[in-house]
């Protein structure tokens, strides 16, 4: 059929949208412009000028060469990232166990396409990230969750019982846990671990660091266990403690067999030569930026004790940001602090709030525009 010949497409023809697509919203929190962000769990601090003069020269090189594809498999970046592994953990990883994307969200998705899929399940423990049900319905993997604690722990008996009932072949775990700031003890996440080993068909478990960095003194990160568990993924990122949130870099460390599955579903070069040049650029500052990241530590325990003083009940914090309340009506702080340039996040179990850690001007502008608006 020529071009002339064929028939106008009729106005308003129907596009054949997944049906779970339907009337859904993109994901997002809302992002007014005011003066003080405390929302997205972002770092307060931007690269510093030699940070930025780093990575403009890394970049500058990059581009001479953007002619041509980049190294798809990234592979001086993996072997960066396993030395800092080693730094900020203490665990030898090989560059092969490194598997990174635009952001642990991209990761994340690999993950479920690799090991999730029609007729499959992912299971979490709630409240958890709001992310995860997205990545299994993008999928097609069924999406489940157990439950947390009151003090939004996990119970390992309740996550064994959860994964025995369901055998699902992803389990996700955050920790620390957003929003709530929680991070598990590896005896939990042992628990897990055990209990994935035995599901028929075989289950991987996903502990998601992407906080990993502030956790406090004596919390062990879940990289101490991969060695002896195959099934096991640490992922991590570069938009926390690194201060990196728009370069979009994202990583996790497994074995290599776990590895070698994500290579399967990744798109062709997905990470960029500016991409590449940019996180490798950063992990050069990495001892510089982890100081940054123990004033943020610092920052975070004060505002746990300074809001509990005040008596707000407060979700004990491993992250960079704090769950706390309860308020009959969360709206209407959320919506008097933005009032008064302030915006912190409505999410998490009803009558809780979410901010992030700032500098300390930025929380203490927080701390006023609360005090004010509690009083009302
Ligand atoms: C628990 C958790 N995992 C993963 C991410 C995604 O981070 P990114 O895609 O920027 O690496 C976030 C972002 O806020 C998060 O809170």
């Amino acid at each position: 059929m020529t071009a002339q010949a064929r028939p106008a497409p009729a106005l308003g023809a129907q596009l054949p949208l997944r049906p779970e697509l339907e009337g859904i919203a993109p994901y997002g929190a809302p992002h007014p412009d005011v003066p003080v962000v405390l929302n997205v769990n972002e770092n307060p601090y931007g690269p510093s000028e030699q940070v930025v003069a780093d990575i403009a020269a890394a970049v500058a090189e990059a581009a001479a060469g953007l002619n041509r594809y980049p190294d798809r498999d990234f592979t001086a970046l993996r072997a960066d990232l396993a030395d800092y592994l080693l730094v900020e953990s203490g665990v030898a990883v090989a560059p092969e166990q490194i598997w990174a994307a635009n952001g642990s969200n991209e990761v994340m998705l690999h993950l479920l396409q690799a090991f999730g899929g029609p007729g499959r399940t992912a299971l979490s423990f709630a409240p958890t990230y709001s992310m995860y049900p997205e990545y299994a319905r993008d999928t097609s993997t069924a999406w489940l969750t157990g439950r947390r604690e009151e003090d939004f722990g996990l119970d390992p008996d309740v996550a064994v019982a959860a994964i025995a009932q369901h055998a699902p072949s992803v389990v996700l775990v955050a920790s620390p846990n957003n929003p709530t700031g929680t991070a598990l003890p590896a005896s939990t996440v042992l628990a897990v671990l055990d209990a994935a080993a035995r599901v028929p068909g075989g289950c991987v478990v996903v502990v998601d660091e992407a906080y990993g960095e502030f956790r406090r003194a004596g919390t062990p990160s879940a990289l101490e266990l991969l060695a002896d568990n195959p099934h096991l993924a640490v992922s991590r990122t570069m938009s926390k403690a690194f201060g990196l949130a728009g370069a979009r870099v994202g990583y996790l460390a497994a074995s290599t067999t776990f590895v070698d599955a994500l290579t399967v579903v990744r798109l062709p070069y997905h990470l960029s030569a500016v991409t590449q040049a940019t996180a490798r650029a950063a992990l050069r500052h990495a001892p510089e930026l982890m100081a940054q990241v123990g004033s943020l530590r610092d920052e975070r325990d004060a505002l746990v004790v300074w809001l509990r003083a005040q008596g707000w009940t407060v979700a004990d914090s491993d992250a960079n940001f704090v769950l706390f309340g309860v308020f009959d009506d969360r709206h209407a702080i959320w919506q008097g602090l933005l009032d008064r340039g302030v915006l912190i996040r409505e999410v998490g179990p009803d009558g809780w709030l979410r901010v992030s850690v700032g500098t300390p001007q930025e929380m203490q502008a927080f701390k006023d525009a609360l005090v004010e608006v509690a009083s009302l």
